[in-house]
């Protein structure tokens, strides 16, 4: 059993029991829409997702078993946003891969398929790649550096404030591609990542404002 379907099988264990005061779990994100079909099918390239329900109001999709993971609400009197980077909300949701090697596949796969990530980043506890929607929603790709969520939090817990960037390095997915297929572990690829060794040739672009000038940067570019 995967990383990824042990975190299943446990999460779907703690629904079926009774737990007074239990926390509730992540279930789905739901994005309002111009751009159904379109949107559709990109989820459906880049999450593997599913249409479990389709109607002129909405979608609703998954990849797992649960009912649905996103919903595309459709609804009439939407318009894009052409400035939603300079707006408040949403940054991005994630989804995360048992390890490297699925993240780097996917990578490689939806490259193929001339779908690009914007920015991809070593944020230190996990490798992470963005990728904008149609709608430019950005939906992160990672697998834990680690390997292991409990080490993980408590890395970010009691060490993250100690680093100079605290949002990571930027890193060129295709030089972390070619790393591993050189025989690279993640370990190693983790390591020379966040120390700037992957970062790539033009700054990535994260969807957000331009950051204003005197203002400590976040990122390692
Ligand atoms: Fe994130």
């Amino acid at each position: 059993m995967s990383t990824t379907e042990h975190r299943q099988a446990a999460a779907h264990a703690r629904l079926g029991q009774s737990q007074p005061n239990a926390a509730p779990l992540f279930h789905h994100v739901n994005l309002k829409t111009t751009r159904k079909a379109e949107m559709i099918e990109w989820y459906q390239r880049v999450l593997e997702m599913d249409v479990v329900f389709d109607h002129p109001a909405g979608a609703w999709l998954t990849n797992d078993s649960a009912n649905h993971r996103i919903a595309l609400l459709a609804l009439p009197g939407l318009r894009p946003d052409p400035d939603r980077r300079f707006h408040d909300g949403m940054h991005h949701f994630a989804f995360e891969f048992g390890t490297f090697e699925e993240l780097n596949s996917k990578y490689l796969r939806l490259l193929d398929e001339r779908i690009e990530p914007s920015v991809c980043m070593d944020h230190g506890m996990t490798l992470s790649y963005y990728y904008a929607d149609p709608d430019f929603n950005f939906v992160e790709l990672q697998c834990d550096v680690f390997g292991d969520w409990d080490k993980s939090q408590d890395w970010m817990r009691n060490r993250l404030a100690e680093m100079e960037f605290v949002v990571g390095a930027a890193v060129d997915p295709a030089k972390v591609a070619h790393a591993a297929a050189g025989g690279m572990g993640i370990e190693a690829i983790h390591a020379k990542a966040y120390e700037g060794g992957f970062t790539p040739e033009t700054p990535p672009d994260l969807g957000t404002p331009p950051p204003p000038p005197g203002v400590p940067p976040i990122l390692r570019v």
